[in-house]
């Protein structure tokens, strides 16, 4: 089956940006299928960097198709500024590479403030990005959301905000005291961007079947990660979509028949961005050094990263919800000259062990992780390009981790570039 899933199988910033780069010159077809512009995605190509909010990370190759599918909620403004910088960069010269599902749900600038204002108020907060996410996707499942079919017509358009507005205004002042938001600007702003977009609108759901049945190779590229899931992760320190191989049928209007694997891209330590339990977070100078060579800062909102220790009971939760059929390992180069590395293989709650994490926030935030300890490895792994390049200690950490997870690990990344790559073996070979 030629398609293959990437997806986040962490807290997100796996470095899932950077695979689809490298797996999408052999690709056909590459589709988002859920989130927002609340991912940041990196490219690094040549030493340039490109950071894709909205865009699938496949665009920087000419020849393949670009998708958005119907489970993404989409900001018009933040769209088009970044198809504006692509095309400054000589990039999507033929507009149609990029194609926006036509049930896809617009973010709009009350949904913006929405998040803000609900984040400032609340007392214990989930550090949201504050684009405005949860409040276009709770629209969405209350039928009130704004679908791109919808948006281009301006008559839908102007009806839909009369409709909406006056709730989210209604919240805003009475409830946030802010200012509400006037109908007239925000109209003339959407109807702008509606016009700039409409090119790219197309039911996606089709190319992305007819490219199945056409036997294409098509790559589902996943945002955020597992453990965001707003099912599965550790609610309510989430984000509003589902994050798992699940959504991307729901996400891109495909049946679960048609994926072939799904690969699940997994940091060599861990990071998460905001709040929620972590545990094995490093809140010392490790977690500061792995911060620092990691350039842990978030590629969305700039925050720094919490890092840690990678945890193994978290990435077994990570497989089974999945399925994951493989792994991909970034940013094996950060863990270099470490005399001793840490993985977690289970947590200790209330004096008992645990092999998965608890469903409640609150006792996860309780768990005290259980070690494994392995040797680490003098020098840098930067350089390296096969597998035999890598130290012994560097291969028995990667061997540790396939055993303990029975996947394989496909492509382990070695610094941000394209070709700081070590390729096992390729999806699409
Ligand atoms: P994504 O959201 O999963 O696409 O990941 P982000 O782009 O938010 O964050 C990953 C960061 O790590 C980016 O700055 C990448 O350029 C960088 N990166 C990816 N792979 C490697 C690697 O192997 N080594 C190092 N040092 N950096 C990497
Ligand atoms: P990529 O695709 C890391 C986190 C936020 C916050 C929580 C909810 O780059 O991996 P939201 O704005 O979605 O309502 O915020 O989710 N978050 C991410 N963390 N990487 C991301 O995306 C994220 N997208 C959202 O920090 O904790
Ligand atoms: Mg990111």
């Amino acid at each position: 089956m030629p398609s293959v899933v990437i997806l986040g199988a962490q807290w997100g910033d796996e470095g899932k940006g950077m695979v689809i780069d490298i797996y999408a010159e052999k690709a056909d077809v590459i589709v988002r299928y859920q989130g927002g512009n609340n991912a940041g995605h990196t490219v690094v190509v040549g030493g340039e960097k490109t950071i894709l909010h909205h865009i699938p990370s496949g665009i920087l190759h000419a020849h393949a198709q670009c998708v958005i599918g119907n489970g993404v909620v989409l900001d018009p403004a933040v769209l088009l500024g970044e198809i504006d910088r692509l095309k400054a960069k000589g990039l999507l010269t033929n507009d149609r590479q990029l194609l926006i599902s036509d049930r896809a749900h617009v973010i709009c600038p009350h949904h913006v403030a929405l998040d803000k204002a609900a984040e400032a108020k609340k007392d214990t907060k989930l550090g949201t990005t504050g684009r405005g996410i949860g409040p276009a996707y709770r629209d969405k499942a209350a039928r009130s959301g704004l679908r791109f079919g919808e948006f281009l017509q301006p008559e839908a358009l102007r009806a839909h905000l009369a409709r909406e507005l006056p709730e989210a205004n209604f919240m805003l002042e009475k409830y946030y005291n802010q200012a509400p938001l006037q109908l007239e600007e925000i109209y003339e702003t959407l109807r702008g961007s509606a016009d700039r977009l409409r090119v790219h609108v197309e039911c996606t759901y089709r190319v992305v079947n007819d490219a199945l049945q056409a036997g294409k190779k098509v790559l589902f590229e996943g945002a955020q990660g597992t453990m965001l899931d707003v099912d599965h992760g550790t609610y309510p320190f989430v984000t509003s979509s589902n994050t798992i191989a699940g959504a991307v049928c729901t996400g891109a209007g495909i049946g679960p028949n048609q994926i072939g694997r799904i690969m699940g891209v997994v940091k060599a330590y861990t990071t998460r961005v905001g709040a929620g339990p972590f545990p094995t977070e490093l809140d010392d100078e490790l977690g500061q050094r792995l911060r620092d060579r990691g350039g842990e800062y978030g590629s969305t909102t700039g925050r720094p990263r919490r890092c840690g220790w990678l945890d193994l009971t978290q990435m077994k939760y990570a497989t089974e919800v999945n399925g994951l059929t493989d792994l991909v390992l970034t940013k094996l180069d950060v863990l270099d000259g470490l005399s001793s590395l840490r993985v977690g293989v289970g947590y200790e709650l209330d004096g008992r062990r645990l092999n998965v994490m608890p469903s409640l926030a609150a006792d996860y935030f309780r768990c005290r992780p259980i070690y494994h300890e392995l040797s680490g490895w003098p020098g840098s792994v930067s350089g390296c390009r096969q597998w035999d390049d890598l130290p012994d200690e560097a291969n028995e950490y990667i061997r540790f981790i396939e055993h303990y997870l029975h996947l394989p690990v496909k492509l382990i990344s070695v610094g941000p570039g394209r070709e700081e790559t070590i390729v096992l073996e390729q999806p699409f070979a």
